[in-house]
């Protein structure tokens, strides 16, 4: 039987991994020859040679994790990432798909579904992974797989029995898959979309419904969903121009996560804001934007994640995060060395850079 391949970071490699590609450097010569068992030494050139991702056939990954189905309710975070990326690979196969005009196969979505579903205390790691690093042109795949994570989340935050939380996570996962209708010169423009680009654009929205209703099996609340998940609350979204009463709770959780993983994504045309700074900007401009509900089940848990987290200040020192404030969430207390500061008191000071 053929194994299938997948793309993983080289960070996440492990001795014991065998190549699914010739691995090559920029100028061509070979690191590594395809069916390559990988050990430490193999790891650590790649890491010098500045190789960022390989492919790796999956049956080595499973057996050097001991991962099999059971391996969703470890809790380590190196099964958490082969996993990330593993789901990242399979929605960016739907996206080919669907480009190339198959139609949607649920059982495939379903798999990445229940794989999320069943994984329980991920929390921690969703957090890392959102605000990991993202290469420009795989950027959509990374996305739809942190908001179908994140959604899976505020859904649970938010008490939704498991049938919901469950849709929440589907819609999420497939919120962008019109996108693979769009040019790929426009998804992956690295400066502002002219008007017509972002007609083009905002055309994702139907594109995915349509894609979503071609197979029967996916709930029509989730293909609803994929479809307003750009609406919003005073009724000046896209494309039906719905006003709150009239969108469906998927759709709200989903435009929560979403906005925030777009907001803390690291893009070429716009560095990323630190993730304080996104939470304060989800709090005080979303009136009218977001469902209040929701967003508060949001920031309300996901805010504790950040404490701990280290940052760079504006006076060049580095800081740990030690209290959110709920007033303004850009302005914590933090420490520095021994040295408290509160960032809502010491004005000048302010957090430039999320380490
Ligand atoms: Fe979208
Ligand atoms: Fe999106």
């Amino acid at each position: 039987m053929i194994s299938r391949r997948f793309t993983i970071s080289v960070d996440s490699c492990r001795p014991g991994m065998r190549t699914a590609e010739t691995i090559v450097n920029k100028y061509g010569a070979v690191i590594l020859y395809e069916n390559v068992t990988l050990d430490e030494r193999a790891i650590e050139r790649l890491k010098n040679m500045g190789i960022q991702y390989i492919s790796v056939f999956e049956d080595s990954m499973l057996s050097v994790s001991g991962m099999d189905r059971e391996w969703a309710i470890t809790d380590d975070g190196f099964s958490f990432n082969v996993k990330y990326e593993q789901d990242v690979h399979t929605i960016k196969m739907i996206f080919a798909d669907i480009s190339a005009g198959k139609r949607l196969d649920k059982d495939i979505t379903d798999q990445v579904v229940d794989s999320m579903v069943i994984m329980p205390q991920q929390n921690r790691h969703v957090v890392d992974a959102v605000m990991q690093t993202r290469r420009i042109d795989e950027y959509t795949y990374y996305h739809c797989v942190n908001v179908a994570m994140l959604s899976m989340m505020i859904a649970r935050w938010m008490n939704l029995d498991e049938s919901m939380v469950r849709k929440c996570t589907e819609a999420g996962l497939l919120h962008d898959v019109g996108k693979a209708r769009v040019p790929v010169e426009i998804i992956n423009k690295p400066g502002k979309l002219t008007e017509s680009e972002f007609e083009e654009m905002k055309r994702h929205s139907e594109y995915g419904y349509m894609i979503a209703m071609q197979d029967r099996r996916i709930d029509p609340d989730v293909a609803t969903a994929i479809l307003t998940h750009h609406e919003k609350e005073d009724g000046s979204g896209y494309p039906l121009g719905l006003t709150g009463d009239k969108i469906n709770q998927i759709a709200k959780i989903v435009a929560v996560s979403d906005i925030f993983d777009a907001m803390t994504a690291n893009r070429v045309y716009k560095y990323k804001d630190t993730p304080f700074k996104v939470f304060e900007i989800m709090q005080h401009s979303s009136f009218g934007v977001l469902n209040p509900l929701v967003l508060n089940s949001f920031l309300n848990k996901m805010t504790h994640y950040y404490v701990g987290s280290r940052v760079r200040l504006s006076t060049g020192e580095t800081a740990e995060v030690v209290f959110m404030n709920r007033m303004d969430f850009s302005k914590p207390v933090v420490r520095v060395e021994d040295r408290f500061i509160d960032l809502a008191v010491a004005k000048k000071v302010s957090i430039e850079e999320f380490l």
